[in-house]
């Protein structure tokens, strides 16, 4: 990790540089603003972008539509969302929008569910955003470099009657691997970053942006959408004197409270909205520390108080959002399914295996398995059946020496349980974190029919085989 630490955005590449003061995303207003029929377009196309303050020059990046991150969409729950994705890449892409439930061949997963768009092709996405909440969209084709060059942007629905606060505001925070002549680096898919902790980049934006400071005023309530966009760093901010409360995890509403430690911590993908009040005095300044890897914390970003204060008392406004219409977990009668994640290096199967048939397994790039079995190139048999409209425990294990995010498609569940003990809040999720050797319970209504993608979102472990398809299946029986 000491790597880290000269990697920091304080480091090398921008020691003595002006910072930008940190840029607000401009939302495209989906069906907010536009009542007529054309769909929104999301152009996929090399471009550049000042990642970097001045004197830096630009960097070659894949955008959408010339901007890093994408466009912010921005619907209201209910409104059906239609984007018309223009693939102006040398190679096929998708666009697959995370933790948002949508019909299965909307899903946008290469080969499953979906061929790729070809370059200079087209195809429309269309469904309701069923959920309010965060949510964001990537390609689901040869991911690691596609997410690792810049295609990813969020995408907000806002509850028929949200909190009121008196800002709302995405960071998409971004972990990028640039080299000293500030490209990135090319070396995506390289097993090392594969059997390790996947591409950890030396430059972390928000926004697309290395940050300096984000102007508050003392007495204000901003709700913060926290979005991890990174193709495998995980984020432990720590916001200093501010009692941030979460709100939302992963677009979904959870019981408003402080976070495990005072750090709010997610891994790739993961999305956390928080409320902050910002309860210091004009012309303060508050750090936001990313502490996740010991001996690689760094400032991301400070607060800025302005001169003025907007209120002198914490407002009481209500924290709570209103549920979506998740289907509830038959929690006592589900069909219960042992899922254990295992590989990579220091791993126990390295440790106590055969040596040799590992060894073997390496050389074909299969290095993370789920059940026994390394998911690369196009294995598409379901690990699982299920019957549609039946409920289902995966009592997961985690048997790897690395933390991992876990992603499942096509649905929403409860995480229930962590090494055997309830867990509080049972929070809805997309997307959980796994540390070393935990053990995961998650339980879910398997309510959406088609094949769905479930992985680490560690974009460099899912490459090297830590994936799976879980089939939800109409003309199948419950056993
Ligand atoms: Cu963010 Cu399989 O996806
Ligand atoms: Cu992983």
């Amino acid at each position: 990790m000491t790597k880290q630490v000269s990697m920091t955005r304080r480091g090398v590449l921008c020691s003595g540089a002006a910072f930008a003061s940190l840029p607000l995303l401009s939302p495209v207003r989906g069906a907010l603003a536009q009542q007529s029929d054309a769909p929104l377009r999301l152009r996929a196309e090399p471009s550049k972008a000042g990642l970097r303050p001045a004197p830096y020059g630009l960097t070659d990046v894949w955008s959408y539509n010339g901007v890093v991150p994408g466009s912010e969409i921005r619907v209201r729950q209910g409104d059906r969302i239609r984007v018309l994705a223009e693939n102006r890449l040398d190679e096929g892409t998708t666009i697959h929008w995370h933790g948002i439930r949508t019909p299965n061949a909307m899903d946008g997963v290469a080969y499953l569910t979906q061929e790729p768009i070809p370059a200079n092709g087209d195809f429309l996405y269309e469904f309701d955003a069923l959920d309010a909440g965060t949510f964001w969209y990537h390609p689901h084709h040869r991911s690691s470099e596609q997410l690792g060059r810049g295609l990813s942007g969020a995408l907000i629905v806002e509850e028929a009657e949200p909190i009121r606060v008196d800002r709302d505001v995405t960071w998409m925070l971004d972990d990028w691997r640039m080299t000293d002549s500030g490209q990135l680096s090319d070396n995506f898919g390289n097993q090392s970053d594969a059997m390790h902790g996947g591409r950890i980049g030396n430059t972390v934006t928000i926004n697309g942006q290395i940050p300096d400071r984000m102007a508050v005023q003392a007495g204000e309530r901003i709700r913060l959408r926290l979005v991890n966009v990174a193709n495998a760093r995980i984020f432990g901010l720590d916001f200093g004197d501010l009692d941030p409360v979460v709100v939302a995890i992963d677009g979904q509403p959870v019981a408003p409270h402080a976070p495990e430690a005072g750090i709010v911590m997610f891994g790739p993908a993961m999305r956390v909205d928080l409320v902050i009040d910002f309860t210091g005095k004009p012309g303060d300044l508050q750090s936001v520390q990313d502490v996740f890897y010991q001996r690689g914390e760094y400032r991301l970003v400070d607060f800025a108080y302005e001169s003025d204060a907007l209120r002198q008392t914490v407002p009481d406004w209500s924290m709570v959002l209103a549920p979506n219409p998740l289907a509830e977990p038959d929690i006592r009668n589900a069909t219960r399914h042992q899922i254990v994640f295992n590989g990579g290096m220091m791993g126990q199967m390295m440790m106590g295996g055969n040596m040799g048939s590992m060894m073997d397994q390496m050389r074909q790039g299969n290095i993370w398995f789920v059940n026994g079995i390394a998911a690369t190139g196009r294995i598409l048999d379901p690990l699982l059946t299920l019957p549609l409209g039946t409920s289902h425990i995966f009592e997961m294990e985690n048997r790897t020496a690395w933390p991992h995010p876990i992603h499942l498609h096509g649905h929403t569940f409860r995480v229930i349980a962590r090494n055997g003990q309830a867990t509080q809040r049972l929070e809805w999720q997309d997307t959980v974190m796994m540390a070393p050797r935990e053990k995961v319970e998650i339980a879910f209504v398997a309510d959406n029919p088609g094949d769905w993608m479930f992985h680490c979102h560690i974009m460099e472990h899912q490459a090297a085989g830590m994936a799976g398809v879980i089939r939800v299946d109409a003309g199948a029986t419950k056993t």
